[in-house]
């Protein structure tokens, strides 16, 4: 079952977090849309996080903090027309988006939802996504390791500081650049997605039968991806 809409609702993150990623993404949405379509196709982050997910035609897949839909073309593209796609964020603003870009291409398969990935509001799916989503929650391995009850295959992809010392400069002034948006500051900012991004990795490896890790933009970005042999069960 899911709730359709772009209407704010309530979550369970904390409150106050969620007041301020509403707050910053909502204001950033135009900029951030602009960006990430323009990085995109950046070191083949994007295109490996849903290659591995390793969906077929048909299936159903959810992509958690979806932002304004960057990752819904080619999530759209893999299931086809018989799959589906759902997208959830808790940004208005983001959906708002997404929504345009849905309506647009005319995909009548491709649905979003107005609500917490760490509550999620769906109950099954064969994939799920999230890319530098998880490195926004206090408690990512809560929220991956409910993930993995809902589907056979969950990737997780976020900045994590594993490069050389001249690439993790680079992501430290990318993050103190945009620090409303990492929501995270100070000092420890580079050691706060780190250890997010192994929380991530150790909730799969926990939940999970099989895990993969591979490492993009120079050691900066790392994806996680885990699987487990599919029961049967469809649909959200
Ligand atoms: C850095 S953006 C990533 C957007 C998209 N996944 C991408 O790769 O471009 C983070 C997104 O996560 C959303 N988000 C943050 N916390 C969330 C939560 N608890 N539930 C759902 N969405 C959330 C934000 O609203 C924002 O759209």
């Amino acid at each position: 079952m899911t709730r359709e809409g772009t209407r704010e609702g309530a979550v369970g993150i904390d409150p106050e977090a969620a007041r301020r990623i509403r707050r910053d993404y909502g204001a950033w949405a135009t900029v951030y849309d602009w960006f990430a379509r323009a990085t995109a196709s950046i070191g083949g982050v994007r295109a490996s996080c849903v290659a591995a997910l390793d969906l077929d035609p048909g299936d159903t897949v959810v992509e958690f903090g979806c932002g304004p839909g960057v990752n819904l073309p080619a999530l759209r593209e893999t299931v086809g027309p018989t799959g589906r796609v759902v997208g959830v964020d808790i940004t208005g603003p983001m959906l708002r988006r997404a929504r345009a870009l849905i309506e647009r291409r005319g995909w009548e398969n491709v649905h979003l939802v107005y609500g917490d990935a760490t509550t999620p509001p769906v109950s099954a799916a064969d994939g799920v996504l999230a890319t530098f989503v998880t490195s926004l929650f206090d408690a990512p391995d809560a929220a991956v390791s409910q993930w993995c009850g809902l589907a056979d295959s969950v990737v997780v992809t976020n900045f994590a500081p594993r490069g050389s010392r001249a690439a993790n400069a680079a992501l430290w002034a990318f993050t103190r650049l945009n620090a409303r948006l990492f929501d995270v500051e100070g000092d420890g900012a580079l050691a706060t997605l780190d250890e997010r991004t192994a929380a991530s990795r150790r909730a799969l490896a926990a939940r999970m039968e099989t895990t993969e890790r591979e490492r993009f933009v120079l050691g900066t970005i790392t994806l996680c991806a885990g699987r487990r042999e599919e029961d049967g069960e469809d649909g959200v």
